[in-house]
């Protein structure tokens, strides 16, 4: 629920004791779970089927990266941070600030892929080329106007709703040639790291959701139909960006439709974690093999509550070894 911090009585301290709920600690402790590091992932292996790629391909690649960079910026810079300012529950912010530091890593594992795959030169032109880019920019200004509206609970859902949107839906654009080559056997380091966010984008989109859908719940039947409309018109006006987008991005190496569908179905996704029905109606057997077998979903994508299938588990409960361990 919304919060007018100046109209605090008090400053209140968060209590992790005071169950109100049974899905907050789960997701805290997923998010935990899930905790990785962009430069423990090795990439240099990926050189050599860089070389590989045709110019186009490479040019894709890079302008695909380029765009996931910018997304993961502006999530993790205001998305994240103006969601946590505005909600009431104390650990919701920790949680939300969680996931904005993720969208941080995620952010800068792309330069640690373009470090290890372009020349500086090449990094400099990618960051000029998305700096001017139409359907990028004004992507990032139609979820960004969301958030910083937010004044109320109204305003606060659309919100949510904006970033379910850029987590659930947007990213696919970005991580349908990744996950293209890497179910080729091309490029499968970088695989890793893009099946690592979409790891975290997923358990993101679904708590953003649950908050969403716990805020919709107190809304009166005419307010909710209204809202309602209004995520549907902002999934429409942003699936035209992205029809462009795609087209602009994806029609050199022919791969235009794929990645519509590819879209399509995570639209849906997103509209079922705000817990709207799907729009397109897509089913998993629509989408292109070759990226299912990139994203591995059964063990990566949807079953997030398992780190199975993952080559990276992070250790996260380290306990020092002293001499008495070793006094048998
Ligand atoms: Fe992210
Ligand atoms: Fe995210």
């Amino acid at each position: 629920m919304f919060k007018e911090r100046s109209k605090e009585e008090f400053k209140p301290a968060v209590n992790w004791n005071d169950i109100r709920d049974q899905f907050t600690e789960l997701f805290w402790n997923q998010n935990i779970r899930q905790f990785w590091i962009d430069t423990e992932i090795p990439l240099t292996e990926d050189k050599n089927t860089w070389k590989t790629l045709s110019a186009d391909e490479q040019d894709v690649y890079k302008k695909v990266t380029g765009g996931l960079t910018l997304l993961d910026t502006e999530q993790a810079s205001l998305g994240m941070p103006e969601i946590a300012l505005k909600v009431d529950d104390l650990r919701a912010k920790a949680i939300l600030n969680f996931m904005g530091m993720m969208e941080h890593m995620h952010a800068k594992s792309y330069s640690s892929i373009f470090s290890t795959l372009c020349s500086t030169t090449e990094i400099d032109e990618i960051f000029a080329w998305l700096h001017t880019q139409p359907q990028l920019q004004k992507k990032i200004k139609v979820i960004s106007a969301y958030y910083t509206s937010i004044k109320d609970n109204e305003s606060l859902y659309m919100a949510m709703s904006a970033s379910v949107f850029l987590e659930s839906f947007l990213f696919y654009s970005g991580f349908f040639y990744p996950l293209y080559l890497a179910g080729q056997g091309k490029l499968v380091s970088s695989g890793e790291i893009i099946n690592l966010i979409i790891r975290d984008e997923s358990i993101h989109g679904v708590y953003t959701g649950i908050l969403a859908q716990e805020i919709f719940k107190s809304f009166n039947d005419s307010t909710k139909k209204k809202l309602t409309k209004q995520v549907n018109d902002l999934l429409v006006e942003l699936y035209e960006i992205e029809i462009e987008y795609t087209t602009e991005i994806y029609t050199k190496i022919g791969l235009v439709g794929e990645v519509l569908k590819f879209i399509q179905y995570n639209a849906d996704k997103a509209l079922m974690n705000l817990g709207h029905d799907p729009h397109f109606n897509i089913k998993e057997t629509d989408v292109n093999a070759v990226v299912i077998r990139g994203l591995d979903t059964k063990t990566k994508n949807h079953d997030f509550f398992s780190t199975k299938g993952n080559g990276y588990i992070k250790t996260t409960n380290v306990v020092e070894t002293t001499d008495d361990d070793f006094d048998f």
